[in-house]
Order: C-alpha cells, then structure tokens, then sequence
C-alpha cells in the first residue's frame, strides 16, 4: 500500500498524502488555475507538466460581493447615439512595430499583459514605452517590483528614457499601487512585473495564482476606473512555481507574447488575445545595447547568410498578419544508424513534418524508413500557417536527393493527404515580396494562379503544381 501510494503520488510522502485528505487540501494548477483534490503530474486542462501545486487558502475579505448600487439591463436600442471612448483614443507608443502588433496604438482604459521568459527584453520594452510616453503624454506610473531603483536608472539612461514625468514606485503591495494612482493624474501605469506584486488582504505567497490574479483583477479594475491605459508585464516560467500569465488571459483586453531566440538579438511580439485588433500581426525587434530596435524589413533580415550550392534550403514568403515575410526552410536528410530513424524539428510543428513524410512515402514511392530527417526554421520563427508545406517538402527532397535549389526559387503552398497541393490566402501580398527580393521563380498551387496575378509580381516566372508529382518531376529536371 505504502508503495503503491508514493509511486501514483510520487512528490507527496505517504504520512503527508493522509493528513492532507484530512485537512481538505486542494491542488492548483499553476499555468491554468484548474483545482483539484489530489495532485497530478500532468494537468488535464492545459496538458503542463509538473504544474501542481497546494492551493493556499485564502483570508476572507473584500466587499466584492455586497450589492453597490442597483442595476438594470437597458434595451440595446435605448443607449442613442453612443460616442466611442475607447476605439477613438489609440494613442501610440512610439514604437511602430508595437503599435501595428497591438491593432494601431494602445487604447485608452485597456489593460495590455506583455508576457516573456526572463530575460527576453520584457523590462525594456515596457521602460522605452515609459519613456516616450512620458515626455508625449504626461505622467507616468512605473511599478518595479522586482529590480532596484539603481538597475532601472541604469537601463532608463542607456534606453534614453529618463524624463521627469516618469514616475518609479518601487513596492510589492497592491494597496501601494491602488493608492498611488488614486493620488495622482497619471496618463499610463506600467507594473514590471505582477508576480512581484501581493495583496496584503491575501494569505498567499506573492507569485502564487491567486495573488497574480486577484492583484490583475484589482489593477484592471482601477485603471479602467481611471480611464488610463496600464501595461502589465508576467514572467512565464514552466518550474519555479511561479503563476503563468495564462490564469490572466481573461482579465486583461490584449496579451503580447514576447519571444526570440535568447541566444540571437532578434526578438518578436505577437499578440495571443486581442479586443482592438487582429492577432496575426507579428512585431520584429533587435536586442541591442540601446534598446530594442523595430525592424522594418525583417525579411533582409532572415535571408542574411545564404549560402550558394547548398541542399535542403529554400525560402517562403510566410504571412504574418498583413505582412509578409521571408524565411529559410532547411531540411537534413542523412542515412540512419538506429532502429527507428531520428525526426527533429526546430520552428514547424513536428507532427505536420511527419504527415507530410508519410504523403511523400505514399504518394510519391520514396522511402525514408532508414533516413534521419531534421528541419529546421531560420531566425528563431515559428510557422504554423500550412503554406510551409510545399516549401518543407521542397527541402526534403532537395537534401534526400542533394540537389540544390537556386536561391532564386520559392514556394508556398498546403499539402493534401493526397498528396495534392492546394492553395493558400494572401498569394499576391507573398509573391510581391519574393518579387521585390529579387526571385525569379515560385511554385505555387494551380488555385492560387487565377485569378490573374497583378503586375507587382512582374518578375517572378509562377510555376502552378497539381501535386507532388509534378513538383517530383520538375525537381528531378532541375539539376541545381
Ligand atoms: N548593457 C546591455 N547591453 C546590451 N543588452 C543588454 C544590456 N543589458 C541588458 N541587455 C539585454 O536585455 C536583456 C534583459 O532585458 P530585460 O528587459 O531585463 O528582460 P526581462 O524584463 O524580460 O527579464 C538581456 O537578456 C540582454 O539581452
Ligand atoms: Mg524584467
């Protein structure tokens, strides 16, 4: 029994597991917030692993529930000729790659999360936001809870930051924010970051999931009182029992997740929620000394460093948003020597590059039973729109086969099971950027060839494909 009981319970002793059932200890997921009765290695909600933790009870508190004034639904026709506070007042930030991400600029009374890994560039976006915002817009509440006063001065003045209506609040209490933007007007509040922040109310550990909630919620709550815009910057962090941002995604109007590779200067924001704008639009930093520079023609960017002659490389416009991008697909196919051959994958999803395996083994009568295959997105981007396919197939069978493909040539195009190729959106917008890059030739699905192509595409020789075998027989005629 003993055994059985810390083999299903492996992070709970035995002694441990008992008097917590007799206590009524619950278990909370850190990444999603899901509750449970016993702790699970695996959430069933979010699928994170190691996530659980005991949940901590609270201190009653808050006359949250005490009915304030009385209220009633008003027919939706009854409201007149309502102005529109919210959508008319986006104002921007200063930086363009951050205000095309967030829908045009940051929008009045809205609460915008900025979630990272440490380390990702998180503090520095939100200080340069500060910054400019300061010397534009009045004003400026600076929450840094986690650094001191002399670190931020440090970046401020190598961001060119400073300015006197930048306002810094060092403090880890709520009640310190709430107040502070109550004493004053201030025209943006920036929290840097929520886990550092607790709720004397709370019994909780700061960083815990009802702190990070329970403060977001309050600080939503003022700001949208106040009618000021607030940025708030959270930590994701897989261990370290620290809450994810995902426990906030509902309370705030718009998450900004902040990525990159660590080790490359190159940095990108995306926007996962959004209710001023799309979420496709993909924002394109460099990490320098002076700060995080926009870049305006990422795809110079990403074809930086191609080499001639080389197998297994081939460049795709991908969409991100209304613009397009270039990026390098690679494949590696070498000879196998194991049992069940290697499959490894860096920025496509792993699954889709192994379906597509499997279309060109059945479709196409090749054989990659005994081939490791590796792929591989240059840059540190992540696709996941299907017009990588044809291109990913492309690589494959240019490194199977070792035949080069120009640095003149592109593609973009869906896959079927079978082994079709069909067409994606955004055809002219992608074919314009090859053709202002200088390629000559774009294999695209026959779908996408009417209707007629406009003269932005004057240059680029379109070759319509059907299926992979005909992709198969120009590859073969194509001899580098
Ligand atoms: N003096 C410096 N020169 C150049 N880059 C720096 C300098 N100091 C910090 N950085 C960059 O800033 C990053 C840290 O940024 P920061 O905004 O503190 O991240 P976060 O808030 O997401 O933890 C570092 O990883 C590094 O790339
Ligand atoms: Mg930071």
């Amino acid at each position: 029994m003993n055994y059985k009981l810390s083999w299903i319970f492996p992070k709970i002793r035995q002694e441990d597991y008992r008097s917590m059932a007799r206590e009524r200890i619950l278990f909370e997921c850190i990444e999603c917030g899901m509750v449970t009765l016993r702790w699970l290695g695996r959430c069933p909600q979010c699928d994170s692993w190691d996530s659980f933790v005991e949940k901590q009870e609270e201190g009653v508190k808050s006359d949250r529930g005490k009915v304030q004034k009385e209220v009633r639904p008003i027919p939706i026709t009854d409201f007149g000729d309502l102005q529109m506070p919210l959508s008319s007042k986006k104002l921007s930030s200063g930086i363009k790659e951050f205000d095309r991400v967030i829908g045009g600029g940051i929008v009045q009374g809205s609460a915008v999360l900025i979630a990272g890994e440490p380390g990702i560039g998180k503090s520095t976006l939100a200080l340069q936001i500060a910054g400019f915002w300061s010397r534009k817009n009045g004003k400026v509440l600076y929450v840094h809870g986690e650094e001191s006063l002399h670190q931020i001065q440090d970046r401020a003045r190598r961001l060119d930051s400073c300015h006197n209506n930048l306002l810094m609040l060092g403090t880890n209490t709520l009640q310190d924010v709430v107040s502070t933007i109550d004493s004053d007007n201030f025209s943006l509040v920036v929290v840097d970051s929520i886990q550092s922040l607790s709720n004397l109310e709370l019994s909780s550990v700061p960083g815990s999931v009802s702190q990070v909630r329970e403060c977001t919620f309050e600080l939503v709550r003022k700001t949208k009182e106040k009618d000021i815009p607030m940025i708030i910057v959270g930590h994701i962090t897989k261990d370290g029992y620290i809450a994810g941002p995902k426990v906030l995604e509902h309370i705030v109007d718009t998450v900004l997740y902040f990525d990159g590779d660590g080790k490359h200067s190159l940095r990108l924001l995306r926007a996962n929620k959004n209710r001023f704008g799309s979420t496709q639009e993909i924002g394109v930093f460099e990490m320098g000394s002076d700060g995080l520079k926009e870049i305006v023609e990422p795809s110079a960017l990403f074809l930086n460093g191609r080499v001639e002659g080389v197998s297994g490389s081939i460049v795709m416009p991908i969409l991100g948003g209304t613009r397009p991008m270039l990026v390098e697909i690679q494949a590696l196919v070498s000879k196998s020597h194991v049992v069940q051959p290697k499959r490894g994958v860096v920025g496509l999803n792993l699954q889709r590059v192994t379906l597509l395996v499997a279309v060109l083994e059945k479709r196409a009568g090749l054989s990659f039973g005994d081939r490791d295959i590796f792929v591989n997105v240059t840059g540190g981007i992540n696709i996941d729109e299907p017009a990588v396919d044809l291109p990913l197939i492309m690589a494959i069978l240019s490194s199977y086969w070792d035949i080069p493909i120009s640095l003149r040539c592109s593609a973009f195009g869906e896959i079927g099971l079978g082994g079709e190729v069909r067409p994606v959106n955004g055809s002219k917008v992608r074919l314009g950027e090859i053709a202002k890059f200088g390629f000559q030739k774009c294999f695209i699905s026959v779908g996408n060839v009417n209707p007629p192509l406009d003269n932005d595409c004057v240059g680029v020789k379109v070759v319509p494909l059907n299926n992979i075998r005909e992709l198969i027989e120009f590859m073969s005629n194509m001899e580098g």
